[in-house]
């Protein structure tokens, strides 16, 4: 399998904001966003793996700026890593105000996709050509991701295990919800 270029599979996907995409409050609903996240990452994942690809997670999904109805909407998709089976789609998200010009940076995602066989098995994906210093930064940066990503996971799990509820209930006084059933201390 030859290896292919960062560029060989990059994918921009431009939509238009309409009314129907729009939230009670004017903005265009998160869900929209995601949906568009999902399909420029699938987009550029199946054309660099040369097969269908199925998403597997999904990071970074903070919406730093409301997109607006009437904005122009453009993912760029660019594959950052791939490991045998599984490749990581960067993806930046641009909304353009047509009258005035103006472009802002609303989010960037990282999604990895696990490309499948026709057996429906994961399957090996062709390794990632890196032509330039970018390129491998982005595949540094997915790599160094993964590790924070499994150390927080493991961190995480170790501590969900030791939490005990009764012990760290005092916790809870000084957040903003209400204990409405009867505790051992209040017994
Ligand atoms: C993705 C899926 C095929 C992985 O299956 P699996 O039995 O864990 O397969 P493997 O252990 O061989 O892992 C395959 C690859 O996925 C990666 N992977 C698995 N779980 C992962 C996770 N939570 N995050 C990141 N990568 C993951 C593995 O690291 C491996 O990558 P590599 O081959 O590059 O090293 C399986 O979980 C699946 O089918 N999930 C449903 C996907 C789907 O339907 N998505 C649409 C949403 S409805």
């Amino acid at each position: 399998m030859e290896p292919r270029s960062v560029r060989f599979s990059q994918t921009t996907l431009t939509e238009l904001m309409i009314p129907s995409y729009a939230n009670f409050g004017g903005k265009i609903h998160g869900g929209i966003l995601l949906s568009l996240i999902d399909k420029v990452a699938y987009a550029c994942a199946a054309r660099h793996a040369g097969t269908y690809c199925v998403t597997v997670s999904v990071d970074g999904v903070d919406f730093l700026e409301p997109v607006e109805v009437g904005d122009l909407v453009s993912l760029h998709a660019s594959v950052n890593y791939v490991g045998r089976t599984s490749l990581v789609i960067g993806i930046r998200v641009i909304a353009e105000n047509v009258k005035n010009g103006t472009q802002r940076h609303t989010n960037t995602s990282y999604v990895t996709m696990v490309a499948k066989g026709d057996d429906d098995k994961p399957t090996v994906v062709p390794e990632l050509l890196l032509e330039n210093e970018d390129d491998a930064r982005r595949f540094l940066e997915a790599i160094k991701r993964r590790e924070l990503k499994e150390n927080y996971k493991d961190a995480f799990d170790n501590a969900k295990t030791r939490l005990d509820v009764q012990d760290n209930l005092h916790k809870l006084s000084k957040q903003r919800c209400v204990i409405g059933w009867e505790t051992e201390k209040s017994e």
